[in-house]
């Protein structure tokens, strides 16, 4: 049994004083929630990990990070590790979302090695894939996503995995208040998880898959209601602690 998950990526957004303020909002709503099925993860910009970290203590909500580096340590200036963000109290890493592939040139490959560094360092990858609204019109889709994937496992042992998860966000979804429909998103996942199967059979039937492209508290529910959506990742509508805590509503009521 699958229990939903929503998760919240806050992109280069807010200061110390707004974040405060998010997080105090989304401590009060989820506790109005009192959740018992639905899991909460934020994730803050790398310089609000630990502000962000330390206000989560003690609660039900978890913290990660947008990106880390696929590299251990050592000479690579600008980067910041597995350990670092797990000294700092990160549970979880996006990696591959479509923005770090196309403003970063992150590859399959680098994805890749970036999903292993976390599994290996204790950190749970989410990896995002997804395609352009190019590669739809072409009929692309599972073709793009798939190739997304195999990176990673072809890469990584499916007992390696533990509870990592995977994120459909179409690339033409994102932050165009154009969510894929309910029946686009299941198919893609649907699909997702055939592959899965092939890899492996009861990892296939664990792992999480989220839905993630302008996801609001209007469209979360119908999302939700599909068989292979299993939360979502949510961004704009995550920078308001209300609109956040209804899309958790939806996810808990799922
Ligand atoms: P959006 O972003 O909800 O603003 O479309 C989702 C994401 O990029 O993770």
């Amino acid at each position: 049994m699958r229990t939903p998950v929503v998760a919240g990526n806050w992109k280069m957004n807010g200061d110390t004083a707004s974040v405060d303020s998010l997080i105090d909002g989304i401590l009060v709503e989820s506790a109005i929630l009192a959740l018992q099925r639905c899991s909460l993860l934020v994730f803050p910009s790398y310089v609000h990990l630990g502000q962000v970290a330390a206000k989560l203590k003690g609660s039900a909500i978890s913290v990660g990070v947008q990106d880390v580096d696929q590299r251990r340590t050592g000479a690579v200036t600008g980067g910041v590790s597995v350990q670092m963000v797990k000294d700092l109290g990160a549970t979880h890493a996006l990696v591959g979302h479509s923005e770090r592939r196309t403003l970063f040139a992150e590859d399959d490959d680098t994805v890749a090695r970036k999903f292993e560094e976390c599994v290996t360092g204790g950190v749970i990858p989410i990896v995002c894939v997804g395609e352009t609204l190019a590669e739809r019109k072409q009929n692309k889709t599972l073709e793009v996503i798939t190739r997304q994937l195999r990176a990673i496992t072809d890469r990584i042992e499916s007992k390696r995995f533990g509870d990592a998860m995977i994120a459909y966000e179409p690339v033409w979804a994102i932050g165009t208040g154009e969510s894929a429909t309910p029946e686009q998103a299941e198919a893609v996942h649907f699909g997702l998880r055939q592959y899965m199967k092939k890899f492996d059979a009861q990892l296939s039937e664990s792992i999480r898959i989220l839905y993630g492209g302008s996801v609001t508290p209007e469209n979360a529910k119908a999302l939700f209601t599909q068989k292979n959506v299993d939360g979502a990742l949510v961004g704009g509508a995550s920078l308001k602690a209300k609109s956040f805590a209804e899309i958790c509503k939806a996810g808990e009521e799922s």
